[in-house]
């Protein structure tokens, strides 16, 4: 039987999660910055790439397995790092950590994470990539890639298309801040959305649990702008693991970190959350590939919403892929058994779009 409370698509887990969010929460997860031009630049420009179809081969055995940096996952997408998930629902990083296990996919844990980064890498058990942010002077930066080694993690991604946070007009709105303040506007939304609200109380505010301990701190509005190639360098001799670079839009760029010794570069414009009028992302693949040579592992987010647009993504050049907003909206929809719905569609739409292409491995 059909109900409207099943996932069928992305979109329907966004739909299902605009009734249940606060309306602050769902602005501050779906919002893109400025008016929002850069999020549909990217999203014509991936509705516009076609996928050949391709008759008469024996697809009839497929695998959507891929490997990363040594390992193989099980699906060519993971999990991009994202700050303050529970504010999804409450358990939110718990469940995408079980995801990430279960399929060994990497899951991005964000500096801004609501569960602590050692928490996170023991329960997806080991897939977990550490995401950092370089904030103020780099102090706290460094030392939270160092706690983040001795935790044991494998790989880091700094991000580095943060160097101010973008103006998102929707968060602004609201006056989003972390921790939230409750004033009276939050109140009326907060009782609008009894069910979030209820649970969320119950299991507590989410907060920034990477800053618990003493001697990390971490504040949302300082200046990140003082990052550069020096930092890089130096992120490179502390960092023994596997360091990728996240929000790449430029090929100089790219061929620069690459001699500067990285180990990936992630192409993406934040979910389109930073500069609106970059370049649509998907866009930029091509060049990037072909400025980078093709062993130099590429790495993609930004606007993903269905198998076929990963087929999409790995078609122009990527290795692999990320997705973003669609998981927490599944989240938000119908906790873990939506996220788990999601997954399938997603996985089903990729494994038919290969099928119907001609491609039995993405290997
Ligand atoms: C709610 C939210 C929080 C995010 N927080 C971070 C973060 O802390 N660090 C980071 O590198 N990227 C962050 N991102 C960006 C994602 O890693 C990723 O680039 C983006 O979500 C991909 O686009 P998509 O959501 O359209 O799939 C965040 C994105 C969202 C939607």
């Amino acid at each position: 039987m059909i109900s409207s409370r099943d996932i069928h698509s992305a979109d329907d887990a966004r739909r299902l999660a605009k009734r249940r969010l606060p309306w602050m929460i769902f602005d501050y997860i779906d919002g893109a910055a400025g008016n929002e031009t850069g999020a549909r630049r990217n999203r014509t420009a991936l509705d516009a790439q076609t996928l050949e179809p391709r008759i008469l081969q024996d697809v009839s055995s497929r695998s959507l397995a891929k490997p990363v940096f040594g390992h193989v996952a099980e699906r060519p997408f993971g999990i991009a790092p994202m700050g303050m998930c529970n504010l999804a629902g409450p358990g939110a990083d718990q469940m995408l950590a079980r995801l990430a296990a279960r399929y060994k996919v990497p899951l991005g844990i964000s500096t801004m994470s609501t569960t602590p980064m050692e928490d996170l890498l023991t329960q997806s058990e080991g897939n977990a990539w550490f995401q950092l942010y370089f904030s103020g002077d780099g102090e706290s930066s460094f030392k939270l890639a160092e706690r983040a080694q001795t935790a044991g993690f494998e790989t880091l991604i700094l991000t580095v298309d943060v160097p101010e946070v973008g103006r998102r007009p929707r968060e602004l709105a609201h006056n989003f801040k972390m921790p939230f303040r409750i004033g009276p506007r939050q109140f009326i939304d907060f009782a609008c959305h009894p069910r979030w609200s209820l649970s969320s109380l119950f299991h507590g505010k989410p907060r920034l649990a990477n800053f618990d301990l003493a001697g990390f701190t971490f504040d949302r509005k300082e200046s990140r702008a003082r990052a550069d190639w020096a930092t890089l360098s130096k992120l490179r001799d502390l960092w023994r693991g596997k360091l990728v670079v996240k929000g790449v839009l430029n090929a100089q760029d790219a061929a620069r970190l690459m001699a500067s010794g990285v180990d990936a570069i992630q192409v993406s414009s934040h979910g389109a959350r930073q500069l609106e009028s970059a370049p649509a992302p998907f866009e930029r693949l091509q060049d990037i590939r072909n400025t980078v040579g093709p062993n130099v592992p590429i790495f993609y987010d930004s606007g993903l919403r269905s198998g076929e647009d990963v087929l999409k993504t790995l078609n122009q050049g990527a290795d692999f892929t990320f997705l973003g907003r669609i998981l927490l909206f599944a989240i938000a929809a119908r906790g873990e058994e939506g996220l788990h719905e999601l997954w399938s569609v997603l996985s089903q739409e990729l494994s038919i779009a290969m099928a119907q292409t001609g491609r039995t491995s993405l290997v």
